[in-house]
């Protein structure tokens, strides 16, 4: 397998470092193919209604839609483009395993072998002496064989999942998952899912006067779920949680809470899941965002930017004793995309060899810092918050009483999409402004989008 092991110029790697807008987008040509889809496709088509373009191509963080219009990219693909768009060293392993073999079930091969390798050796604490499972390519699915392989080694049932949390669209992700917009229409779902707050430190759902007094606070009320025998649920089969809140947010809880948590699961013997499908592949500074506080979960959840530069691929890491599936327990054609694997591996040895993590965390502060220098002045913006690009801008009302201000977020990413710029919209109220831009950016990228977001903020602000 092809490796680099020197640094190379980011700069390289991207269409361009600015945006260039020649037509107010939506193009003719974009609407051209927006309303076709319409026409052709399902009513739940979602992302091209808030940003809406038609893409031609893209590489690294900047895409060029048919109107020839260009964007920097700080939505990622939905945190996948970890190493952005056609990223040359992991095109070369692409290329080279597409003329080799490409589909493969579970047989074993080289590169699969190399990456499973791979992963153990960048797990967390003692995952490493643990085991791969290869799931089917999406992050739901991956989710799914974390609850099952949970539930089949405790014999339990219930699961104890966190709100503000996104798992998936599959039935027991979905079943796990908090945002009513996803299960309303769909009950029942699967019905052993309890919910405990998640420490929001913007918002803590407890009286605090500090985010660690909101870990404490949240972590008492996890414990008194798990051993009040009349908390309404039996002792869980899991806890799943993101060990930083994605869609929900963006949101970092505060450092004692995935420790508290981790002595929890300890003592009840329950296996703790870390959903690191967003957060991990160096999105926030590390490897895996658990890293973060040094905590080490049961089970760890990866898809997304796994797949390197837009595969899909999904796997899981477990702890051994947890190893007890009879072959065969939980399957899926499509759990060997040998070029999928090519690139996640490719992806990886990128990371490592140009240390992403270190330019991540530099950007991430450049990006914070900006934000955080204007936040006085602006009016809606309730708090900016993130760790590495996983980033997020929350809107609301009024600072005092943090009532949210969704139609502002909304307003703002319009805006920032028509000057070239393009994010996605979160949290717990659809009030969130997201950055899951992809870790290659340049200083200079992150320097001009922020700053076009800032504008597209006072801009929007002004508008009342
Ligand atoms: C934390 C987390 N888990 C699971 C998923 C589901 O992944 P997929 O969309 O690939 O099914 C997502 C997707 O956003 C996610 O953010």
């Amino acid at each position: 397998m092809k490796s680099s092991s020197t640094e190379i110029d980011f700069s390289a790697l991207h269409l361009s470092e600015e945006p260039e807008i020649k037509v107010t987008p939506p193009g003719p040509r974009s609407t051209e193919l927006l309303d076709k889809q319409e026409e052709l496709e399902s009513s739940a088509v979602s992302y091209p209604r808030s940003t809406p373009l038609a893409i031609d191509e893209a590489k690294g963080g900047a895409i060029r839609d048919v109107d020839g219009n260009v964007y920097l990219d700080f939505f990622g693909g939905a945190g996948v483009l970890n190493v952005g768009q056609l990223n040359p060293v992991v095109m070369d392993s692409v290329e080279e395993q597409l003329t080799k073999l490409v589909h493969a079930l579970d047989f074993p091969t080289e590169v699969r072998l190399e990456l499973a390798e791979k992963l153990l050796d960048i797990a967390p604490g003692e995952l490493q002496d643990g085991k791969v499972f290869f799931t089917a390519p999406t992050g739901s699915d991956a989710v799914e064989a974390a609850l099952k392989l949970a539930t089949y080694n405790t014999g339990r049932d219930s699961i104890l999942a966190f709100q503000g949390s996104y798992h998936g669209m599959t039935q027991g992700a979905l079943s796990v998952s908090s945002g009513s917009q996803f299960f309303a229409d769909y009950q029942p779902t699967l019905p052993r899912a309890h919910f405990a707050p998640y420490p929001y430190p913007y918002r803590c759902p407890f009286d605090s006067n500090s985010a660690h007094e909101c870990g404490e606070k949240t972590l008492e009320y996890v414990r008194r779920m798990i051993e009040d025998p009349h908390s309404g649920m039996a002792l869980p089969a899991a806890i799943i949680v993101e060990p930083v809140q994605g869609e929900g947010g963006s949101i970092v809880p505060p450092a004692n809470f995935l420790p508290g948590l981790r002595e929890i699961a300890d003592e009840h013997d329950i296996p703790l899941i870390f959903d690191e499908i967003q957060a991990s592949n160096g999105r926030c500074g590390e490897m895996f965002s658990s890293e973060l506080t040094g905590t080490v979960p049961d089970i760890a959840t990866i898809a997304k930017g796994f797949g390197g530069i837009g595969f899909p691929m999904g796997a899981m890491l477990y702890r051994e004793e947890l190893d007890n599936w009879e072959s065969g327990a939980h399957i899926g054609t499509f759990r060997g995309h040998q070029v999928a694997m090519a690139a996640g591996l490719a992806s990886l040895e990128f990371m490592e060899n140009n240390e992403i993590n270190k330019h991540v965390k530099g950007l991430g502060r450049t990006m914070l810092s900006m934000l955080k220098e204007e936040e006085s002045e602006m009016q809606y913006v309730g708090e900016s918050r993130g760790e590495g690009l996983m980033v997020g801008i929350e809107f609301v009302k009024d600072k005092e009483t943090k009532e949210p201000y969704p139609e502002m977020a909304r307003r703002v990413q319009k805006l920032a999409y028509k000057k070239g710029v393009i994010f996605e919209l979160g949290g717990h109220y659809s009030n969130v402004i997201r950055c899951l831009a992809p870790l290659t950016l340049t200083e200079k990228m992150v320097r001009v989008g922020t700053g076009l977001l800032i504008e597209a903020i006072k801009e929007a602000e002004s508008e009342g």
